[in-house]
């Protein structure tokens, strides 16, 4: 039976600063958001705000404003609360509520919905795309991140590890659940049927990382989180699946003069509401 996987924010936190690096370049290229015109206090979502982190990001760049991260995760929520909820300096707040993104509706006019890599974990999310942007007010932005990645060996080893006979009646499918995103050019002509003015665009990060088998340890925090939720309570069991996949991702990455080479290929999305005609 299926079951949202259990997340560790300290794990997933341990790759921060390489994490981090896509929301600021997505913060970018977000427009000026309505309220900034308007002198009014912008009001802004982050849909699967994880250990609120990023989302604290966005107080950074918008002082005044009011901001929730909804997420599906207990253990984020908790780690997101106890670190940024509150008001800010610039008279705004940021406060942390459990939501499912796959149901989440807007229940007011936001400037701003944004999600970072976390809209691959939610089927059918561009599903929700009309809604969502039903729920912006004119000239206010959609955007989000999502990794791309899903047939790189990382992700393909894990799949095929999962689909062997010794894990696959207890791991199938682990390896690919959680895949739901589209190609770039489906999200641009999703959003630009919408009649919004789009901007989307694809990076590989070349990651270097640090230390000893480092790309397991970056999936641990991601990727891994089904197999290591399937598998909770067997010690012996999630011992004997991460040596394994351990020496196939030693393999595929192997550690190089500065360090571990991780490419990592995402999506990014920007989609902006016209504005009402004045008269
Ligand atoms: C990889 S983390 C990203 C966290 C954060 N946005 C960041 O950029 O650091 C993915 C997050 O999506 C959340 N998530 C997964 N499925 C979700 C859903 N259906 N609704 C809300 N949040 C979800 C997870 O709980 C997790 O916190």
């Amino acid at each position: 039976m299926y079951s949202a996987p259990t997340w560790d924010p300290q794990q997933y936190l341990r790759h921060s600063s390489h994490r981090t690096r896509p929301f600021l370049d997505l913060l970018a290229r977000i427009p000026e958001l309505p309220a900034d015109r308007e002198g009014r206090p912008p009001r802004i979502a982050d849909l699967g705000c994880g250990p609120g982190n990023v989302t604290a990001l966005l107080a950074d760049r918008w002082p005044g404003a009011r901001i929730t991260g909804f997420d599906l995760s207990p253990e984020m929520l908790e780690q997101a609360k106890k670190t940024y909820a509150g008001t800010t300096d610039g008279g705004g707040w940021l406060d942390f509520r459990p939501a499912d993104a796959a149901h989440w509706t807007p229940d007011e006019p936001y400037d701003l919905i944004i999600s970072n890599a976390a809209l691959q974990w939610v089927p059918n999310h561009p599903e929700s795309f009309p809604v969502w942007t039903e729920g912006l007010v004119p000239g206010g932005t959609l955007a989000f991140q999502v990794p791309a990645n899903f047939t790189s060996p990382s992700h393909a080893l894990l799949g095929e590890l999962c689909e062997t006979p010794q894990w696959r009646a207890r791991l199938t499918g682990h390896g690919r659940r959680f895949v739901h995103i589209l190609d770039a050019a489906d999200y641009l002509t999703r959003l630009a049927d919408l009649g919004l003015t789009v901007d989307v665009w694809e990076t590989v990060y070349s990651q270097l990382l640090q230390g000893d088998d480092p790309v397991l340890d970056w999936v641990k925090g991601t990727a891994l989180r089904p197999v290591l939720t399937a598998l909770d309570g067997d010690h012996e069991a999630v011992t004997d699946f991460l040596a394994q996949y351990r020496d196939l991702l030693r393999k595929a990455y192997p550690p190089g003069p500065h360090g571990t080479v991780f490419p990592f290929r995402r999506i990014f999305a920007v989609a902006t509401r016209g504005q009402e005609p004045t008269g």
